[in-house]
């Protein structure tokens, strides 16, 4: 193992598919009226401020590295990776990489994020030569030097957050080759149900926003659950995969309080 390169540039498992429909609360819309998601350079330095912190809370969400690791594997990659080129979008501290690193060891793994303070994390983490960091947003790839074709790309917890996530499938979709093409797309993404909305409501007024405030970090993690809100519904996201041109889209559970809440939606060019 060795410090990793950081560039600075200017069928899913055997389970049963999530099947749902959207539904959004009176309160829901509330909060759609007040201040806006953060978008591009902000949310940038919410998560560059946001990065001392961010390993130890997140240490704290039971079963966010399992759950990252099942949706890793859910890309099902072969042979351990040998002979693959794999993207994480949106890296952050590098926990998403991990979860690829550990099911498909064997990769090239190209880590991207647009947040200097969240790759300075990864970074300085130890990773094996096969993993790469790059500083650059998901919209600007080429720019960066990070050219296809991938065998698969992982997002986790990023498309939520950029501005035009139609632009950014329609980019990856373009990015991925044969014969796999796969993605896997890990994200909090609401099931539809009343009851999972209000489980997300709660959770962020009673663990998340409190926990964010003493980290300094409150703006973030009120856009955390703010985004969530806004975001699609599962059976939306699966739309938008399609809609990008992804075949056998599937969502796909995950355990423990964020069953309803996470999902994880895979799907092939
Ligand atoms: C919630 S964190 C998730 C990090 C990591 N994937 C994980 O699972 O722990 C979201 C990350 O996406 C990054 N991000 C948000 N918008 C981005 C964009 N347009 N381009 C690149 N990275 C972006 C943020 O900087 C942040 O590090």
């Amino acid at each position: 193992m060795r410090a990793p390169r950081l560039s600075r540039p200017s069928r899913p498992e055997a389970e049963d598919p999530v099947r749902t429909t959207p539904h959004r609360s009176p309160s829901d819309r509330e909060e759609r009226r007040a201040d806006a998601p953060l978008r591009d350079a902000e949310l940038a330095a919410a998560f560059d401020r946001a990065a001392a912190s961010y390993d130890r809370l997140v240490a704290a969400n039971p079963g966010y590295h399992s759950h990252l690791r099942r949706s890793a594997r859910r890309l099902r990659l072969p042979d351990g990776g040998a002979g693959l080129r794999v993207l994480d979008l949106g890296c952050g501290t590098g926990a998403s990489t991990a979860a690829l690193l550990r099911a498909a060891p064997h990769a090239e793994i190209i880590a991207v994020d647009a947040s200097a303070g969240m790759l300075e994390r990864a970074a300085a983490k130890r990773w094996p030569p096969n993993v790469r960091f790059v500083h650059a947003p998901v919209e600007r790839l080429a720019d960066a030097g990070v050219h296809g074709p991938f065998d698969a790309a992982f997002a986790a917890y990023l498309l939520r957050n950029v501005a035009d996530p139609d632009g950014v499938l329609a980019a990856i979709h373009a990015l991925l080759g044969p014969p796999l093409g796969r993605l896997a797309v890990h994200e909090y993404t609401l099931s539809g149900s009343p009851l999972h909305r209000a489980v997300w409501t709660a959770v962020c007024r009673g663990i998340i926003v409190p926990a964010g405030s003493l980290t300094g970090d409150a703006a973030l993690y009120r856009h955390l659950r703010r985004s969530v809100a806004e975001f699609d519904t599962v059976g939306e996201l699966r739309e938008r995969l399609a809609a990008a041109g992804f075949r056998d889209v599937r969502a796909l559970p995950v355990s423990g309080w964020q069953t309803g809440i996470v999902h994880t939606v895979v799907g092939r060019r």
